[in-house]
């Protein structure tokens, strides 16, 4: 497995390879939903390349850009037993010199849920993504369903710009409550661990309610707002039912919708989602 930090080192491997790149971009501290994306590229293509970067554009002021874990020996250890080729891990240096100001944004599916609540985060996945593309010049991508909006938002840009490359989608790994691995877990102590099962509890909810034929969006929203509410330790930021396609909140499940949420355990913000056929 080759590690590399800089963008011109990068480059010049991706010009030797000769059959198709899988590449899985992820802000490290990595965990076994990231390496579910490793697997899938490597299932995929010749080579599989992973970027480890903490991207600073995509967080807000007094969101957790400083503390986000960071553990690079432990993310390496784990992708070289996924068999990866490439690592790259640029510095912040290298991917925003001095005088950067080109950015990359998608408008209107970007306006709602996460975007809504967290104004500039999107910008900064779809600029630093698009930069990546460029350096890795990737045959496929893969991404979380467990960020199925970020997903969205990688897809309509990437037709947009006619970049030519795949996005596949994979699924949600959950721990066995159901708690949707992320980096961020680390941040719960015990009792909020516990506390944080709701996220699942609620889209489960909402999925088993829509199966018994339940079609009225807000009476799911109710339901799931009222079960979290039960739990002291979580404040609510958003519960949605909308269409999957366009993420506009729906009156009645009549197609394809994504339940999802963001809700505050203490002082960590958890985001899951769940599909409603
Ligand atoms: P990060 O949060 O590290 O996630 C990297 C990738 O892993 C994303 O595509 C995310 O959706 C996926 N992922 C995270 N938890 C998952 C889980 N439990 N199951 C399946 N997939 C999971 O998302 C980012 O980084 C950044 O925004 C990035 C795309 C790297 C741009 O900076």
């Amino acid at each position: 497995m080759e590690v590399t930090i800089t963008i011109a080192e990068m480059k010049a491997l991706r010009r030797e390879i000769p059959g198709s790149v899988g590449f899985v971009p992820t802000m490290g501290y990595l965990h076994q939903g990231h390496l579910a994306l490793v697997k899938q590229a490597r299932a995929d293509n010749s080579t599989v390349v992973a970027s480890i970067f903490v991207n600073p554009t995509q967080f807000g002021p007094g969101e957790d850009f400083d503390t986000y874990p960071r553990d690079t020996e432990r993310d390496l250890a784990l992708l070289e037993k996924e068999n990866a080729d490439i690592v790259f891990i640029p510095s912040n240096e290298e991917m925003y010199p001095e005088g950067f100001s080109s950015l990359v944004e998608v408008e209107k599916v970007t306006e709602r849920l996460e975007g809504s609540h967290r104004p500039g985060h999107f910008r900064g996945v779809t600029t630093v993504v698009a930069k990546l593309f460029n350096i890795v010049e990737p045959t496929r991508s893969y991404f979380g369903q467990k960020d199925a909006q970020q997903a969205t938002v990688i897809k309509k840009m990437v037709t947009d710009l006619n970049m030519n490359l795949e996005i596949t989608v994979v699924p949600t790994v959950r721990e066995s409550d159901g708690l949707a691995m992320s980096s961020r877990n680390i941040y719960l102590n015990p009792e909020e661990r516990q506390a944080a099962t709701v996220l699942f509890k609620a889209l489960s909810l909402a999925r088993q309610l829509q199966e018994r034929g339940k079609i009225d969006a807000e009476y799911l929203r109710q339901k799931m707002t009222s079960l979290i509410g039960k739990e002291p330790l979580a404040k609510i930021d958003y519960v949605s039912i909308a269409d999957a396609q366009t993420l506009e909140e729906l009156t009645e499940i009549d197609r394809p919708a994504l339940a999802s949420l963001a809700v505050r355990i203490g002082k960590t913000r958890l985001i899951d989602n769940m599909v409603l056929e």
